[in-house]
């Protein structure tokens, strides 16, 4: 009996070594964690039940018989975060450089099946150099199977992955079905095709930072969401984020402790928005002001920062924040600002999330560059995404709020549940000026009269009450208040239920 325990202790300690000592040193030597130390930080200690680790792959091609690792290149299974049931798998680099075989691929398959069968988030820790070059069709088939899966799992339970290091081909399709994909700085990078391929195709000489590094997938193509400064903060950003989230779509968002006064007054709000409509001011501080404890998740901040996503708590339950920031492009709504929103709208939908929008935009980004890229299109998005949404939808004006950003901004026409403004807040076609020029064209040469024209325009339209007289607007409530009306707000809303009509699914211009 002994030799038999002996015997599973020595297969295990071979399992765990992965690709051996001195591959493991060379994945520190990078300034990286192993797939093993990863899942460790990931989840609760000593929560980690492994799956599958003594699978090993079946390809006889290129001498691969003489080489089968236990585990096959990827550690899959379950864990708690604070507590939260979550399904993992943490692709091993060392082991074939993380590439995804035949049977790599059914152990990932194998555990999203159980997260999608029992309701549970599913992280995907990648560091893999894509489809197992030795395997050919049998690998494609195995991502085909993830892909798959993914994209059933999409909007069932949430899904997390987490790039910590190069990711390419196969490799990165998996990730950009999930729900939120993130970083390490400096360590890790996607692509479709890697610098050398780009050499050969295009002639382009780039390096794989500049290709499909951290600042080039937050800041430029939003393929991630964020990323973070190396692999331990990464793991703790993670269990952050689980935080907010709720186990499936068969649940609500947990509901955590919290110690910050629902109706605190916050009176330096009253003076946020400065007397010169032109100048900005910014939107976070009212986000933080809001939250609970000022604790903001923020979602691809250093995308579109037009506009501003993420989760906050109110009475210690998930919200998600959308709001524009007058700090940057004056907070106009434009082709990036809408697709990120758009998104983010439609995650909080599928999960239950509700949406609380903090509205100040003085419309659409005019200009060819704009209307090339297909604003139209794009800007329906967020339209479509916040028409659509049968969540609890809360929202306050706090000035601007002109043309078609009016509506799509979660307005009471978009089924809002609560429409609020600030005394501040301004609700019109258009901005006093722009509308003075086309109204009165034939006045342009005189100042004077622009100018009373312009003043009578905005002592009419610059002002929340023509839409509060008409019901738009449910309440002008005062700046400070803010946190406890839109609290009171969210409770009020806790037993809504609105359905859509059924459909097998809508046509959302994509
Ligand atoms: C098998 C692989 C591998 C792969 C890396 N390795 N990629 N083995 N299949 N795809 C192995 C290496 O042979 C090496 O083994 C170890 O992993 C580490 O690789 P290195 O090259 O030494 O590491 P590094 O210099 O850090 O470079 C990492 C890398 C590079 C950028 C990922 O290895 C690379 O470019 N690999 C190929 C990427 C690729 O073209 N994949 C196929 C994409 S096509 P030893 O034994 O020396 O440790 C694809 C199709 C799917 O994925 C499409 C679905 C839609």
């Amino acid at each position: 009996m002994q030799g038999i325990l002996a015997e599973l202790e020595a297969r295990r300690a071979a399992a765990r070594a992965g690709g051996g000592a001195r591959r493991i040193a060379a994945q520190h030597a990078k300034g990286k964690l192993t797939a093993r130390e990863r899942v460790e930080l990931l989840l609760d200690e000593g929560s980690f039940e492994e799956f599958d680790m003594f699978v090993r792959h079946r390809c006889t091609d290129f001498g691969m018989e003489a080489e089968r690792p236990a585990g096959d290149g990827v550690v899959t299974g379950w864990g708690t975060v604070n507590g939260r049931m979550v399904y993992v798998f943490s692709q091993d680099f060392t082991v074939f450089g993380g590439s995804l075989s035949e049977t790599h691929a059914q152990k990932i398959c194998k555990i999203m099946d159980m997260a999608m069968l029992n309701g549970a988030p599913v992280v995907g820790l990648n560091d893999s150099g894509g489809a197992r070059i030795q395997e050919g069709v049998a690998s494609l088939a195995g991502y085909a199977e993830v892909f798959q899966r993914n994209i059933m799992a999409s909007g069932v339970v949430p899904q997390i992955s987490v790039i910590m290091g190069p990711c390419a081909g196969g490799a990165v399709y998996s990730p950009a079905m999930t729900d939120f994909i993130f970083m390490v700085r400096d360590s890790s990078y996607m692509f479709v095709t890697g610098p050398d391929v780009v050499k050969t195709v295009t002639n382009e000489i780039v390096t794989a930072e500049e290709l499909g590094g951290a600042k080039t997938h937050t800041a430029k193509s939003s393929v991630a969401d964020g990323a973070f400064q190396d692999d331990v903060e990464a793991m703790m950003e993670v269990r952050r984020l689980i935080d907010f989230l709720p186990a499936s779509n068969r649940e609500r968002p947990p509901v955590r402790p919290f110690f910050d006064d629902p109706a605190r007054v916050e009176m330096s709000l009253d003076t946020l928005v400065p007397e010169n409509p032109n100048q900005p001011y910014d939107m976070k501080e009212l986000i933080l002001k809001i939250a609970d404890e000022g604790d903001f998740y923020e979602i691809q901040e250093e995308f579109a920062k037009n506009i501003i996503t993420g989760f906050i708590r109110i009475e210690g339950s998930t919200v998600g924040v959308v709001a524009n920031q007058p700090m940057v492009l004056a907070g106009c709504l434009d082709i990036d600002s809408s697709r990120k929103a758009a998104r983010f709208v439609r995650f909080c939908d599928a999960f239950e999330i509700p949406i609380l929008t903090l509205v100040d935009v003085p419309g659409f980004l005019p200009g060819t560059a704009q209307e090339y890229g297909g604003v139209i299109k794009h800007g329906a998005k967020l339209l479509f995404a916040y028409g659509e949404a049968t969540v609890p939808k809360v929202t306050v004006i706090t000035r601007k709020a002109y043309g078609g950003a009016y509506d799509v901004m979660a307005s009471k026409h978009l089924r809002g549940d609560f429409n609020y403004a600030w005394p501040t807040a301004e609700i019109a076609v258009m901005g006093a000026k722009g509308a003075t020029e086309i109204l009165y064209r034939s006045e342009l040469g005189d100042a004077a009269k622009i100018a009373q024209r312009t003043k009578d325009y905005e002592d009419r339209f610059a002002n929340p009450f023509v839409a509060a007289e008409r019901g738009f607007i449910d309440e002008v409530i005062m700046p400070h208040s803010t946190r406890r009306r839109v609290a009171r707000a969210f409770a009020s809303l806790r037993g809504k239920k609105l359905q859509n009509p059924w459909k097998k699914h809508d046509n959302i211009p994509l």
